[in-house]
């Protein structure tokens, strides 16, 4: 898609040219900046900031300020990318005028161009209402991380056949409620392979798998996953391309070790005297 700025409707051509998505999710302003001039197409500001930037064990305690705040820092960050702002749990499901206004704050405040909101049929009328008033909404099916407590834990979806949530045929429903809301794209999580196909193909939105295989129109992933920023955490689905934890490490102990040693810093790293003194 060359250098200029992405935009919502750019997804839909990009999903009819077959040219593959690229999504990763951000929190800062140096880690979008890297991201945007890389050329990635979206940058999402994951509630999984609480996991992943926090050391939390859940999404659920994330606030729509705190979305803003990281945004904020995203988009300040970026000249090309299209930034898509999670909305929280408790941000969106009691209610549509919270749902409105929250969305609303996230593009008002947080100066993102789109936002994403987790679920399926119960959801569709949330994103019709957000849609209807010119937000792009992005939906999140199968695998949706603040779901969690019904799940029983991070778990996959859509391995089992039928219309109870999570179930094969539901996570369809879900996926085709969620199009005909107006959403302009969906993440499809934690589902086999097969499902996810189906659904890319039964779709005229684009999907973008995270662990849901290789079919998808795109895909996401964590920032952190992604670089290998961990030295532990490695689900199944995650392809380090990068190890930043050895890299991090590496250079955090040759720091100590010249600074113990009177090292760093040396002349090249002191101003220079004032002159004429
Ligand atoms: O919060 C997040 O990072 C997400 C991605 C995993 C899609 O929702």
């Amino acid at each position: 898609m060359g250098q200029e700025k992405v935009r919502v409707p750019d997804l839909a051509r990009m999903k009819a040219q077959q040219h593959r998505i690229t999504m990763l999710t951000a929190y800062d302003y140096a880690f979008a900046r890297i991201f945007d001039h890389a050329g990635i197409d979206l940058i999402l500001v994951g509630d999984s900031l609480a996991t992943a930037v926090r050391g939390e064990d859940t999404t659920l305690a994330v606030t729509v300020d705190e979305v803003i705040y990281h945004t904020r820092a995203v988009v300040r960050g970026r000249t090309r990318a299209l930034v898509v702002a999670d909305m929280p749990f408790l941000s969106y499901q009691v209610c549509a005028e919270d749902a409105l206004r929250n969305a609303g704050k996230l593009i008002k405040e947080g100066c993102a161009e789109a936002v994403k909101l987790e679920g399926g049929v119960a959801l569709a009328e949330t994103v019709r209402r957000i849609a209807a008033i010119d937000i792009p909404v992005m939906g999140h099916i199968g695998l949706t991380p603040q779901s969690v407590h019904r799940m029983g834990g991070h778990r996959v979806q859509g391995r089992k056949t039928g219309h109870r949530a999570g179930c094969r045929e539901r996570l369809i429903e879900d996926a085709l409620a969620i199009e005909a809301a107006g959403a302009f794209a969906i993440v499809i999580e934690g589902v086999p392979p097969s499902l996810a196909r189906e659904i890319t193909q039964r779709l005229s939105i684009p999907t973008i798998g995270i662990g849901a295989g290789p079919d998808c129109d795109g895909q996401v992933l964590v920032m952190h996953d992604m670089l290998g920023l961990s030295e532990s955490f490695r689900p199944r689905f995650v392809k380090p391309f990068a190890n930043l934890w050895r890299e991090v490490s590496a250079a955090t102990e040759a720091y100590i070790r010249e600074v113990r040693e009177g090292v760093f810093p040396g002349p090249d790293h002191c101003y220079a005297e004032a002159r004429g003194n």
